[in-house]
């Protein structure tokens, strides 16, 4: 199938890319920049260089580049960005949503795999949750703005017979993400030498799931069984942010860890069940958290130039 991935050139949209091609799907990434990670590919991938709200834009792609299926991941990923500029956070993500749906009424391309996010579980009551639990209003204007774009899919479904996926994506990590996330951020300080800070007390624990296995579930998410479904994308591990720190530690060397804020419209502690993409998809996240940060750490060693884990003997 032919799948323009909108935010193609990102952290988790290039694993996309990669995992697209390597099922034997031709993607074509449709993002602001092109992707710096496929520089060299051989053979190029085709990019549409595009704002996400530029319907008519999105329209000439989804046609020229005869597109059969959209994986729409184009945001405002990071909730501190949106934090600072809720405005555009609002335009990028809802509009920008609406956007995609509406170029594929009017080009007649009826199926989309839209990235959401397991924050969409933060205010629910119950410790325990999964693609049936009630969503009360979210506190975050990141999480109002993906369950919009969740809405908007089931609406488009239903006036439009769009069909729709969504997928709500756990914790990524690994390599290419951005530098201000938990792991990275972590894994950057220690190899500075400098303390790791914890939001809050560090006991919130977190679903992590590794980023190419996260693409993967995008892959699988493209399979007829999905249609009209909503899958949480998560390992079965809960990790603590304070795991995650002596983690980093025992692989990169003895690190301070130091207790700061906690963050406004944090996700907490809850457990969000993965059972229904194994059951229906046939996913799980194969990669445990210690291998996925011992990756990351190796890949990031080798983007400065550092020995990785291995060589280094840890
Ligand atoms: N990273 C996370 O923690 C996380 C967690 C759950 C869900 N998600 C969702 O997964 C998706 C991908 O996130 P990511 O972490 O790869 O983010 P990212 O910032 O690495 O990638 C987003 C991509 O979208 C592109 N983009 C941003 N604004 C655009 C616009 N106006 N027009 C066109 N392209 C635009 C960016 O250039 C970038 O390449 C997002 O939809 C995000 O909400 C992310």
């Amino acid at each position: 199938m032919r799948v323009l991935v909108t935010g193609g050139s990102g952290f988790i949209g290039s694993h996309v890319v990669d995992r697209l091609l390597a099922a034997g799907h031709e993607p074509v990434i449709y993002d602001l920049r092109p992707s710096p990670w496929h520089v060299d590919a051989d053979p190029a991938i085709p990019t549409v260089i595009g704002e996400i709200t530029d319907r008519a834009a999105l329209e000439a792609a989804l046609s020229e580049q005869r597109i059969d299926v959209v994986a729409h991941l184009a945001a405002v990923a990071d909730v501190n960005d949106v934090h600072a500029d809720p405005e555009t956070a609002e335009i990028v993500n809802s509009r920008g949503t609406a956007a995609v749906l509406e170029a594929m009424r009017r080009v007649g391309v009826s199926r989309v795999v839209f990235a959401s996010t397991i924050w969409v579980y933060s205010d629910t009551e119950a410790a325990v949750v999964d693609e049936e639990t009630l969503l009360p209003a979210p506190a975050h204007l990141y999480t109002s703005t993906k369950l919009a774009g969740e809405l908007y899919c089931r609406s488009y479904q239903e006036l439009y017979g769009i069909e729709y996926t969504v997928l709500r994506f756990g914790i990524p990590y690994g390599p290419r993400a951005r530098e201000a996330a938990v792991v990275p951020s972590f894994v950057n300080r220690a190899l500075a030498g400098e303390a790791l800070v914890l939001s809050g007390d560090g006991s919130q624990s977190r679903r992590f799931v590794y980023v190419e296995d996260l693409a993967q579930g995008v892959v699988d998410g493209l399979a007829d069984v999905a249609v009209n479904r909503v899958y949480n994308l998560v390992s079965d591990e809960d990790v603590t942010i304070r795991q995650i720190a002596e983690l980093v530690g025992e692989y990169v060397g003895d690190v301070e860890v130091v207790v700061g804020p906690a963050r406004p419209g944090d996700l907490g502690s809850k457990v969000v069940l993965g059972a229904r993409a194994e059951a229906e998809l046939g996913w799980t996240a194969q990669t445990s958290f210690g291998e996925g940060v011992r990756r990351y750490i190796d890949w990031k060693r080798a983007q400065t130039g550092e020995p990785d884990a291995e060589l280094a003997g840890v």
